[in-house]
């Protein structure tokens, strides 16, 4: 288990500390960077998970790329994805003919990313590619292919580096696990 000296009071042990964040990203834009060379994206980030992710990521790539954002509801404050989305905030450029890379923090269900993938498909991206950092195979009930994963995690609470709980911890530069008796 890894614990720092500077860890919140709610988490119970640090899953991926700063430095091994740094690494996924890294290698992460490396496989972006080869994938899409010569070629302009927009980087669609889904706020608010994957700010902190999307501003590491962005900063390591090389080819032209137009930063904009989405925001969609699925989760209430509880931990569990509703089923239902919202486009509370949609994208500012018009991506009909233009290669799409969404930007995700987590993937658990796939129910927010199938259907956001599904809406720019139809508004006639001419590819639409997903990046995340993490993934949870365990939770998945919905088919959705993910281009680019950090790494997949066992199905516990995670928060810190953009993901919440109850809006907070994001500000957290690792990824800890929450103590139990703080949601349950
Ligand atoms: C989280 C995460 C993804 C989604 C993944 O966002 O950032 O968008 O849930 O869950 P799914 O695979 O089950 O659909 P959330 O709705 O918690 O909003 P936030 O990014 O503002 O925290």
């Amino acid at each position: 288990m890894k614990f720092n000296t500077n860890m919140h009071r709610d988490i119970q042990s640090i899953m991926f500390t700063k430095q091994e964040i740094d690494h996924m990203v890294y290698e992460l834009a490396h496989q972006i960077n080869r994938d899409y060379d010569g070629e302009e994206l927009i980087a669609a980030v889904i706020l608010k998970g994957s700010m902190m992710f999307a501003a590491d990521l962005i900063r390591c790539l090389t080819m032209n790329v137009k930063l904009d954002f989405m925001q969609v509801s699925s989760y209430g404050s509880g931990t569990e994805s509703s089923g239902v989305i919202k486009v509370k905030k949609d994208l500012d450029n018009d991506v009909n003919g233009k290669n799409v890379l969404i930007i995700e923090d987590i993937v658990d269900s796939g129910r927010t990313l199938s259907l956001i993938c599904e809406d720019l498909e139809k508004r006639g991206a001419k590819s639409v590619k997903i990046v995340t950092l993490l993934s949870k195979p365990a939770r998945r009930v919905v088919n959705v292919k993910v281009d680019y994963i950090g790494t997949d995690i066992p199905d516990e609470f995670v928060v810190g580096y953009g993901l919440d709980m109850d809006e907070k911890y994001r500000q957290l530069d690792y990824v800890g696990i929450l103590r139990p008796e703080v949601y349950m």
